[in-house]
């Protein structure tokens, strides 16, 4: 065996015994090809039972093992936080222990001390380090290749439990949801309790909650319904091409505000203006202005519903809103 790799030899000069002696001064020995016998003192475990110690790893890789499988069956079935967070403790501190077992008592022992070398390395010191790493990790874990397999198993399961609320908790693709509403050509205009709005139900200057008689109480459908105090306001037509979208001072517009997607649910009659109670965004409202954000953080207009009065005097909608209702989102515009 190499003076070099024997731990008596730790804390000498680094040459290895009374060779060193012989050199001048500053020189460095030159590496040397090393012959790894596994039987040397520093390649043993430090358990005095090895094969208790691994059982002991097993069992702990198992309770690890068990652990993250509980946290997956956990998560999957919406357990508490409670039992997510035992289930995850109990797998972590399996394989924790066992890694750290595993490391502290199967591992060679060492200490290994080489000779000090030259900075650069010859080819040959090169192959002697990779001879000796290559044969002293392999000897350390071809012989436990059972705990190899429970650790790679153990870890295959945590990898799998990780990848769990992508495959659960983001739902579905929203898909063209964004794009539409309960507006359809020819709705009519109802309150939350289901009642149809006829052109006689509001006062001027009031506003009301309107949905389509298919999405009563709809998120993405609510509008609001405004009748102009002015009532010499006639059609309002709000913006280029939006002509006949206001008849006879009536306005609608979505009430899901474009910045964050609260209800835009104030209405400030003296200066026909709404306000979103959120962050403050004031929208203007009336001739020349399609609920467009003149104060705050919104960054678009409010989508206008483009209205009309039937036969019987009902408020039904023209067609349905010809833009995404409320805040941006990444493919807005894409199509
Ligand atoms: S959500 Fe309306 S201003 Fe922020």
């Amino acid at each position: 065996m190499p003076d070099h790799l024997n731990p008596a030899t730790e804390g000498s000069s680094g040459a290895g015994g009374e060779a060193s002696e012989d050199r001048p001064k500053g020189t460095v020995m030159p590496a040397e090809m090393i012959e790894v016998s596994i039987d040397a003192p520093q390649f043993q475990v430090a358990a005095a039972n090895p094969e208790r110690v691994e059982h002991g790893i097993a069992v702990m890789f198992m309770i690890g093992l068990l652990g993250f499988m509980g946290f997956g069956a956990s998560y999957w079935q919406n357990y508490s936080n409670f039992w997510l967070g035992i289930t995850l403790g109990v797998g972590f501190f399996g394989l924790g222990v066992g890694m750290v077992a595993w490391g502290k008592y199967l591992m060679p022992r060492g200490p290994f001390s080489e000779a000090r070398h030259s900075a650069a390395p010859t080819p040959e010191e090169q192959q002697a380090f990779l001879t000796d790493f290559t044969s002293r990790g392999k000897v350390a874990i071809e012989r436990r290749g059972f705990l190899l397999k429970l650790l790679g198993a153990a870890g295959g399961v945590f990898t799998i439990v990780a990848a769990f609320p992508l495959l659960r908790s983001l739902g579905p693709l929203p898909q063209k949801l964004f794009y539409r509403t309960g507006w359809k050509k020819h709705s009519y205009l109802v309150t939350f309790e289901g009642r149809r709005v006829h052109e006689d139900d509001l006062v001027k200057g009031g506003v009301l909650t309107v949905f389509p008689p298919d999405d009563i109480g709809g998120a993405l459908s609510q509008t609001i319904l405004i009748r102009l105090e002015d009532a010499s306001y006639g059609d309002v037509v709000t913006a280029p091409g939006r002509k006949t979208w206001g008849p006879k001072g009536y306005l609608a517009f979505s009430k899901v505000c474009t910045h964050a997607g609260c209800p835009v649910a104030l209405w400030q009659k003296a200066l026909d203006e709404l306000l979103c109670p959120c962050h403050q965004s004031i929208f203007k409202v009336g001739p020349g202005h399609p609920a467009d954000a003149v104060f705050g953080p919104a960054p678009r207009p409010l989508p206008q519903l483009p209205l009309y009065i039937d036969k019987q005097g009902y408020l039904r909608a023209q067609a349905p809103y010809n833009e995404p209702v409320g805040p941006g989102f990444w493919e807005r515009g894409a199509d």
